[in-house]
């Protein structure tokens, strides 16, 4: 692709002739008779130095005028120099301003908030870059090895109808003269279509109305689900353990740069292969209570309980065989006792917690509808989804992968919402 005889910064090194550099001014330090700006682009930062003695007139003049955020492009020759980034200091040759726009809302010692309502301009400092970059990676990498093993990608609908995750967390509105509601999960729609292609994913926005705010919940995430015909239970946690075990080398391979400058210690994350570890969810509470904590069999897992037990092991693992009376109603019942059924969580180590939630689909006709109802829902209004287990039926399993989660624990962030360039939580649907 022709980029106009323009290099970006990841491409200089001083063994090169005269570049041209596009970007925006990230600093800007003026001395007598010299001035110092520090480019941005989207691949990095570089110093330049022009002076007064050697740019022209009007090169110099725009040099002087300059402003954070101004969009301008530069001519010069690297030199290398371990006082810069990089050890590489641009010496111009040429300097323009090619907008310089109103005065920008400088960053110092603004609030969080204060970012959050500027969330479009917060998205040019380096560390939204480098985020964003490694969530673009988490992605790609899931893209990839679905397409290795052989699963067919959709695009199940977001406007939907029937909760799948519980009715709580449901944003309900009005489709034409139809009760509508934004998807929780695909789900139930992949469980359609693995009867035609066998193994499916996709990945897709999913919602929940959830009142709290935490940080780790927002109220639009990016879900990456899979389901497979014939895959059983623990079948199905090989499926996950691979997955992320891939993309977390993917990233740790492809991101360095943008680990490192988010000052990402990724010793755990280098660890990191398959098997995971797997405990159940009776073992877990064993642990709980080893470690202080009272609770019983029946209860959930509370957030500082599961951060206790994530916190405990220095590697993903999962809890699997939960409580049936947690779970959703698709979740198959455990054979051997139907107190616990077929579902599993996969917890990331360092605090982080719960990543995937995944399982075997119940493929008995008559349990799911007595599921359905004991969850208050009406068995009409998932008339579709039982015909699965009417026609040709088959066990399977599937699992559901939040790509903020992975990519806020890869990083290494306090908070979830800065892996969305525009988070929705509880109080922010603007910008
Ligand atoms: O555990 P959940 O609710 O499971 C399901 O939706 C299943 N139907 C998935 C499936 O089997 N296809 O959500 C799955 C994952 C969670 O483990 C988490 O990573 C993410 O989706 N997730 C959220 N991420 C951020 N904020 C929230 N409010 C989230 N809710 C779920
Ligand atoms: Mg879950």
């Amino acid at each position: 692709m022709t980029n106009l005889g323009f290099t970006h910064v990841k491409d200089v090194s001083p063994n090169l002739e005269e570049v041209q550099l596009r970007g925006w001014v990230y600093r800007i330090r003026k001395m007598k008779g010299k001035i110092f700006v520090v480019l941005r682009d989207s691949t990095g930062i570089m110093q330049c130095v022009g002076s007064v003695d050697k740019l022209s007139e009007e090169a110099w003049l725009d040099l002087n005028n300059s402003a954070i955020e101004n969009t301008i492009s530069v001519k010069g020759i690297p030199k290398e120099d371990n006082r810069a980034v990089n050890n590489i200091e641009l010496h111009l040759d040429d300097y323009n301003i090619l907008h310089r726009g109103e005065i920008f809302p400088t960053a110092k010692d603004q609030s969080k908030e204060f970012w959050l309502d500027y969330r479009h301009l917060w998205l040019r400092t380096t560390r939204a870059t480098h985020i964003m970059k490694v969530k673009a990676s988490v992605l790609r990498a899931s893209r990839e090895w679905f397409f290795e093993n052989d699963f067919h990608e959709t695009t199940p609908p977001i406007i939907s109808t029937g909760a799948v995750e519980g009715g709580s967390t449901l944003f309900n509105f009005k489709y034409f003269e139809h009760d509508a509601c934004l998807s929780q999960s695909a789900q139930l729609y992949l469980e359609a279509l693995i009867f035609g292609l066998e193994k499916v994913y996709a990945i897709t926005p999913s919602f929940r109305a959830e009142k709290m705010r935490t940080r780790r919940h927002i109220n639009e995430f990016w879900h990456i689900e899979g389901e497979e015909a014939f895959v059983d239970f623990y079948e199905n946690m090989k499926i996950q353990e691979e997955l992320v075990s891939y993309i977390i080398h993917h990233v740790l391979d492809n991101n360095k740069y943008e680990l490192k400058e988010l000052k990402r210690d990724t010793s755990i994350l280098e660890e990191i292969k398959t098997p995971f570890k797997k405990i159940t969810y009776e073992e877990a509470i064993n642990l709980l209570i080893e470690d202080g904590f009272t609770l019983t069999i029946n209860d959930d897992l509370k957030t500082e309980e599961e951060r206790h037990l994530s916190n405990k092991f220095g590697e993903p693992f999962f809890i699997e065989l939960s409580p049936s009376h947690h779970k959703p109603f698709y979740t198959k019942e455990y054979e051997k006792d139907p107190k616990w059924v077929l579902s599993a969580d996969l917890v990331a180590p360092e605090g982080y917690g719960e990543m995937i939630t995944g399982g075997q689909r119940e493929d008995i006709l008559d349990v799911l509808v007595k599921r359905i109802k004991a969850e208050g829902f009406e068995p009409e209004n998932y008339g579709w989804y039982l015909d699965l287990r009417r026609y040709g039926s088959a066990p399977h399993s599937g699992f559901g992968l939040g790509a903020e989660r992975l990519t806020w624990w890869i990083c290494g962030l306090e908070d979830i919402q800065d892996t969305c360039a525009f988070p929705r939580t509880r109080n922010r649907v603007y910008p």
